[in-house]
């Protein structure tokens, strides 16, 4: 429940902190920007601009390695800050975006950002590097506090571009500021507490911010839930004394759609475990961040528009707390679920699946061309593959192929891992059609099968980011807790969706 105290936490204080960024042919002395950025390529020598040769960086212990900045004093109140860009030939889109959140990072006092570009000598577009500086600064620049914080807002950035190239580079910087505040987003809603952002909050704030980004929002609450059989959502909700809420988006293109994708994102605003309680430690402390699922799909169905995607999107925001309580779920109850299929319910900690089985089997019913969830899931996905990489598993080779290029393009890297048929039987049930828990040893895949249980024959893929969702440390452009990983991988999967081949039985 919300306090008067924290009511006046606003769960989404970013998407009204706009940064104007642009493409100038000439640093202005406007008295803004006042930090600029000098690439320098590793053990090359840097541009004569910045007034120091490599002897001198090198004596003050820089030598151009991929991140590495040096503030240095410049003339009229500024500074210069080199930014080691490693080898130029070895120089990606990712790499352009660490060394701008670096470069960021290195100025946190500054508000307003310079930066050259291109680099000479890398194979980065002026298209791809506008962009990729755009998200590094601005999402370096992001910050979630409620009292004082230690970082000046970004005020202004410009990207300093030779005239032939500044049209692409002023495309880049508006698909990056799409991208960017999109992620702003997801962070914004996976650091708020859970006694601020309910899943009834969470309902109001889709329809705040759906309808001025082209969707179409509709809450889905208690009573409807009953009357439409989602005994999942309503299984885990049983604890707790807010109400549960579907969250309904529908993004429809102008002109006619490359295809139906649904999205579907775990809403747990925050697990308690329930019944079967979690300990006190480090990672009960994170499960505010439970719902990352639903704020990823949330926040990258906002940006879908203006990024000009052309599928139609449905996304479905399955949002509860998990609590003990003397209401609560308990273990041995049996679930009905959205599909009619019965759960045996032997953890109920093992709760995001159940949630998300009423969603997946709604987006069969809506006669969809693919499905893609997103879930904190398991804590075997975070040990398998830490917290660097999202494991992804599916039905359709094709659409986890497209998952794992959207990753790749926007560095929230997805790895594969096989949705081993064999494993099943670990979920079966004496009483009912399966149970919501499986053995000790692989929990991701186990936990997947599950899921693919209410999937029916749509292509289907399913993202693990319980491990993405929370970094111990910032790092570029990466910050320190909850992430809101895969943000911008939604607004480039849907971007890209082509309509996978049915899987074969
Ligand atoms: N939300 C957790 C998964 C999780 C754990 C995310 C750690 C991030 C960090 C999920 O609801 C959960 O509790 N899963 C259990 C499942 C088990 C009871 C079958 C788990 O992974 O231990
Ligand atoms: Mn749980
Ligand atoms: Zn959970």
């Amino acid at each position: 429940m919300s306090t008067p105290a924290m009511r006046s936490l606003d769960p989404i204080p970013s998407t009204r902190t706009t940064a104007t960024v642009d493409v100038v042919s000439a640093v202005p002395a406007d008295g803004v920007i006042t930090a600029i950025a000098i690439p320098v390529a590793h053990q090359a020598d840097p541009p004569a601009e910045l007034g120091h040769d490599a002897a001198a960086l090198a004596a003050a212990g820089f030598t151009g390695r991929a991140g590495e900045t040096l503030v240095l004093p410049a003339s009229g109140g500024r500074v210069h800050v080199a930014v080691g860009t490693g080898v130029a030939s070895e120089v990606d889109s990712a790499t352009v975006r660490d060394l701008a959140g670096a470069f960021a990072r290195a100025v946190p006092g500054h508000r307003g950002l310079a930066i050259t570009l291109p680099v000479g000598g890398t194979g980065v577009s002026p298209h791809d590097f506008a962009l990729a500086v755009t998200e590094g600064v601005v999402l370096a620049r992001w910050s979630f506090h409620v009292g004082v914080s230690d970082t000046t807002a970004l005020e202004r950035l410009v990207l300093v571009t030779p005239e032939a190239d500044a049209d692409a580079a002023r495309e880049g910087v508006r698909r990056g500021l799409v991208r960017a505040r999109a992620a702003a987003l997801g962070r914004d809603l996976a650091n708020c507490p859970a006694a601020v952002l309910t899943a009834t909050r969470i309902g109001e704030v889709a329809q705040e911010l759906g309808p001025a980004a082209g969707l179409e929002v509709d809450v889905v609450g208690r009573e409807q839930l009953v009357e439409m059989g989602c005994g999942g959502l309503l299984g885990v909700n049983l604890g707790s004394v807010e109400e549960p809420r579907m969250v309904r988006l529908h993004y429809v293109p102008d002109g006619p759609p490359s295809g139906h994708l649904a999205l579907v994102g775990k809403g747990i605003m925050y697990d308690s475990g329930g019944i079967s309680l979690k300990p006190s430690d480090e990672s009960h402390a994170q499960m505010k961040n439970d719902m990352t699922g639903a704020a990823t799909v949330l926040a990258a169905m906002t940006a879908l528009r203006d990024a000009g995607c052309r599928a139609e999107v449905t996304g479905y925001l399955m949002c509860t707390d998990n609590m003990p309580s003397g209401s609560a779920l308990k273990l041995g109850d049996i679930l009905q679920m959205r599909n009619g299929k019965t759960v045996e319910v032997l953890n109920t900690d093992a709760e995001g699946r159940l949630v998300m089985a009423d969603a997946l089997a709604l987006a069969v019913e809506l006669g969809v061309d693919a499905i893609v969830d997103i879930a904190t899931l398991t804590g075997a996905c975070l040990r398998a593959l830490g917290v660097d990489l999202a494991g992804v598993m599916g039905t359709s080779e094709g659409l986890v192929d497209q998952v794992r290029a959207a990753g790749e393009l926007v560095d929230e890297p997805v790895w594969p891992l096989p949705l081993h048929r064999r494993y099943r039987s670990q979920l079966d049930s004496p009483i009912a059609d399966l149970t919501n828990m499986g053995g000790p040893n692989a929990g991701q895949i186990t936990a997947a099968l599950f899921l693919a249980e209410f999937v029916g024959d749509v292509p289907w893929a399913h993202i693990d980011i319980a491990g993405t969702a929370q970094l111990p440390e910032a790092r570029h452009w990466r910050n320190k807790g909850a992430t809101g990983f895969g943000s911008r991988l939604l607004v480039e999967l849907a971007c890209a969706f082509e309509k996978p081949a049915r899987p074969s039985p």
